[in-house]
């Protein structure tokens, strides 16, 4: 807990260290009711700083100093200043070394930052500013140094010591302990530091480097866990080949390790060489994990292999510069996942996803640029912005510069700056020069904060044969205030002739026609392109692939969209057509609903989704995602204020009447896709996640005729299905079906099969906290007194509190404020001993713009006693407090 105000950091105040760091040396000594840390660090002035000695200013927090010597000489108490964060003291020369004792406490530390204990093992989690609960140190990512460390610890308890790079020698100790050394000949920064003290079994296997070297690969499990590796490590190597092959990227030490830990607050770290995961993001196997976890656990040992280089070898000069990592690490493990499955399907989940929660944080009141220029706590800036639209923003790039360009800018952008800690505006200037670009207007997608929108509209000259789009691009005004210049705007187009055959494109002034679909930039306010040659009124496709993450407006008809959705070459379009189409027809239906007409949908919808259905042609992946309406979230995020009720009442009657007209078709494909997965063992594979993916929405949009043939479908694959992916969407359409008693019992089955395993029982928590049935608090609160939840452990927190508050809109969002009550209290516990957590649990009360005046009170109350509750984090005052502002 902070004892002064938070104050604001700013950028543009960012100035270089007085010192520098050049080796770290330490030693661990581990012990069950305390740890002692001794770190000597070889340290110099920083010769860019100038001469003269200013104070050396050590970030250190929760230490206790026991012994602290500058130069070999032992400092007395008034040879420094010592406050709750900073240790502050005077060198007398320009190259010396600082010794320093503390005693730290990671078994009682419950933010699970620093060294914390996650059961029985030791591990440590340093970004962004975590190493400073470990030891006094310039905790700051341009100071970049070499490490060693040594690590003592009881043998029986903690027979597996490790720590970042090459371990160089180990031996036994006094009473029982033993200890181990690593050596980390790369320079980092602290916040990369890891050590990991447990009793831990491992997985191996090896990996040759595209220079022939000899890679050993390892991870590391609690023993009960040792089945459950392999998909990981089948992950990593693969993601080690694609980027060599599409990088050109080789891993640098002689091993690559990955820990799994149950208690962690984020996905996973990359700390050099000795990677630490959420065990959600490592275990999976067909009987415990969905195919969805499969897909998570393939795309985060992706990414944080791929920040060996884009992180690690190359880090960030300060924390503004988060997404110089981090979106570039999500564009790469995005490029990763696409070429390992079906490249639309991710396209697809990835743009919902953005569409749904970033373009809300983008309109919200922690709105912030890729690059922020102020914050208070940087942990409240590992967002969607910095991490998903900052992906975009690289991808905008390769769009801009073509595959070839964007990989001679990335190559130059290693070379130049491997070993360095820069900015985002070194790698615009790397792309820039390798390809000889301008990207100076590019840049403020960097700056400017907000999702841009894009208004077109059409113009046909028939006598002349001309076909004119006009582009009007606006930004809606953030809470930084900052001016919006126009963006560049990539659009990828192409526009159908009656047929629905792309026409080759030609703009006026280009000496030929060349392909069907092409990119142009949209560089102005308001832009007019004009194509020739056209013949006759053509159907535009806008934003192919979503070149942009924009929100990009035509007047297309519902006839016009059912067109795209059959004709469109792209197939993300065609997706995006029906998504358009869905909205149309569920705005409508909520209309209907607010004037308290009897609900109408528009059949064509129906008559689009059963050719969808029937076409056994299309990827089965795109059939499920082309027969998932827009969530209630999204619905939320487009309206201009969201009525929980009707979204919710519209949509369910949507999804009952594609039910009801098209269950002869779902039925049949249910059958068929169920058929092959009893035949099939469980492989972790597109086609296969493609089979499965239908064959459940299919399941879950038949359930609502409350069939019995249906119910004992459901029955049978939820009690013979040999995977989780089958398994539970049984659970999950018994959960939210009429048959109470089929319901209890497998609620109760299931929970007794796998009661021993954390990650399922997550899973089981996830499905009932995100029931829209009435009585979802009653249930959730229930289910907070299960011996298997624990607000101590993030996953669980997720798992329950998350998906009930993130999910479950029409229970979370109950008239009386109840749902608003229940989080703002969790809140305000949570706050008291992982602020981390009660942060990212706040983010469905700061969205409270979008609703009903009387919900706006509700939940502004809320928002005011977690604000006046007391001695609140950082953390939580950031969030509460812009919210407010
Ligand atoms: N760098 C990590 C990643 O991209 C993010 C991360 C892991 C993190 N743990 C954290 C950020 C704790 C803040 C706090 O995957
Ligand atoms: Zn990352």
């Amino acid at each position: 807990m902070r004892t002064e105000q938070p104050k604001m950091i700013y950028l543009k105040d960012y100035q270089a260290p007085d010192y520098l760091i050049d080796e770290t040396h330490l030693t661990f000594e581990l012990f069950e009711d305390h740890s002692l840390v001794h770190a000597q660090l070889v340290m110099r002035r920083n010769p860019e700083r100038g001469a003269g000695l200013p104070p050396l200013v050590l970030d250190g927090q929760q230490l206790e100093l026991l012994s602290v010597n500058l130069a070999d000489q032992a400092l007395t108490a008034a040879d420094y200043q010592l406050t709750d964060s900073h240790l502050t003291l005077q060198p007398d020369s320009a190259t010396f070394t600082l010794d320093t004792t503390v005693k730290i406490h990671p078994e009682t530390n419950t933010a699970l930052e620093g060294l914390y204990k996650s059961g029985s093992m030791f591990c440590t989690q340093c970004e962004a500013e975590g190493f400073r609960k470990i030891t006094y140190y310039l905790d700051r990512p341009d100071v970049m140094s070499t490490f060693t460390t040594t690590v003592i610890a009881e043998q029986h308890r903690y027979p597996i010591l490790l720590s970042n790079g090459n371990p160089i020698a180990s031996g036994p100790g006094e009473d029982g302990r033993h200890w181990a050394t690593w050596e980390d000949p790369f320079k980092k920064p602290a916040y990369l530091f890891a050590l990991v003290a447990g009793d831990l079994w491992c997985v191996e296997d090896t990996f040759i480097t595209m220079t022939e070297r000899t890679v050993a690969l390892r991870i590391y499990v609690e023993p009960e866990n040792i089945d459950k590796c392999q998909h990981a490590m089948t992950s990593l190597k693969k993601s080690m080949r694609w980027d060599e092959e599409t990088y050109g990227r080789e891993y640098d030490l002689d091993i690559f390790m990955i820990v799994a830990v149950n208690d962690f607050n984020m996905g996973a770290m990359e700390n050099k060489g000795l990677n630490i995961f959420n065990s959600s993001a490592v275990l999976a196997r067909a009987e415990t994990a969905t195919d969805a976890a499969h897909q998570r656990v393939e795309a985060i040992v992706a990414h944080e292999y791929f920040h060996n280089w884009s992180g690690n070898r190359v880090t960030c000069r300060d924390w503004f510069q988060l997404s110089l990592k981090e979106g570039f690490t999500v564009f790469r493990d995005s490029g990763f996942s696409a070429d390992m499955n079906s490249a639309t399907v991710k396209r697809i989940q990835d743009v919902a996803y953005l569409r749904t929660h970033q373009f809300a944080e983008d309109a919200g009141p922690m709105a912030h640029a890729v690059r922020p220029d102020s914050f208070i706590e940087i942990s409240n800036f590992y967002t969607l912005t910095v991490y998903e639209k900052g992906s975009e923003v690289v991808g905008m790039i390769h769009t801009l510069l073509g595959a070839e360009g964007f990989r001679k800018g990335s190559d130059l952008y290693f070379e130049r700056h491997d070993g360095q800690a820069v900015t985002c505006d070194d790698f615009i200037k790397a792309m820039e020069d390798a390809n000889g670009a301008d990207l100076t207007q590019f840049k403020r997608w960097y700056s400017q904060a907000g999702t841009p929108r894009l208004a077109v509209s059409e113009s046909f000259d028939a006598a002349a044969k001309t076909y004119s789009l006009t582009f009007r691009q606006s930004c809606p005004e953030t809470p930084d205030k900052v001016e919006k210049l126009p963006f560049v705007i990539p659009v990828e187009l192409g526009l159908l002739d009656a047929k629905g055959e792309g026409i080759a494109l030609r703009l006026a002034g280009e000496a030929a026609a060349g392909a069907t679909s092409r990119v142009i930039s949209v560089t102005e306010a308001e832009q007019t392109f004009t194509f020739v040659d056209i013949a006759e009124q053509p159907l535009p496709s806008l934003l192919r692939g979503f070149s942009a993450p924009v929100k990009l407006s035509f007047p297309y008809s519902r006839d016009q969209l059912m067109f795209l959705m059959q004709h469109d070459s792209d197939g993300f379009n065609r997706w995006d057509a029906g998504q358009q189409l869905s909205v149309q027809v569920l705005q409508e239906l909520v209309g209907q609903y607010q004037q308290g007409q009897a609900l109408h949908m528009d059949q064509r919808l129906i008559a689009a989704l059963r050719s969808v259905l029937s076409d056994e042609t299309l990827d089965q992946a795109m059939v499920a995602e082309m027969l998932s309406l827009p969530g209630e979230a999204y619905l939320t995020e487009i309206s201009e204020v969201a009525d929980v009720d009707a979204i919710h009442a519209a949509r369910e009657y949507a999804r009952k009447q594609l039910a009801d007209n098209l269950h002869e078709e779902l039925w049949l494909r249910y059958q068929a896709n169920r058929e092959l997965s009893k035949q099939t063992p469980y492989v972790a594979a597109a086609e296969h996640f493609a089979r499965r993916a239908l064959q459940n929405i299919a399941l879950s949009y038949l359930m609502l005729s409350a069939k019995p043939e249906v119910l004992a479908a459901t029955l049978d694959q939820f009690d013979t299905s040999d995977n989780m992916t089958e398994r539970l969407t049984a659970l999950a359409v018994l959960v939210n079906s009429p048959f109470e008693a089929e319901k209890a019992q497998a609620l109760a089955v299931f929970a007794d099969n796998f009661k021993d395993n954390p990650l399922v029982m997550d899973q089981w928590f996830s499905v009932q906290a995100g029931s829209p049935l009435p009585g979802g608090l009653e249930r959730v609160k229930a289910l907070m007194d299960h011996p298997a939840f624990t607000l101590k452990n993030p996953n669980k927190v997720r798992a329950l509190i998350g998906a009930f508050a993130g999910q479950n809109l029409i229970n979370f969002h109950a008239a009386d404020g109840s749902g608003y009550r229940f989080l703002a209290d969790l809140v305000i516990q949570l706050n008291g001993f992982n602020p981390q957590i009660a942060s990212r649990q706040l983010a469905p009360l700061t969205r409270w713009r979008k609703y009903d005046s009387a919900r706006q009170a509700l939940m502004k109350a809320e928002l005011e006693r977690i604000l006046a509750s007391g001695e609140l984090s950082s953390d939580v005052f950031e969030v509460v407090s812009k919210s407010l502002a």
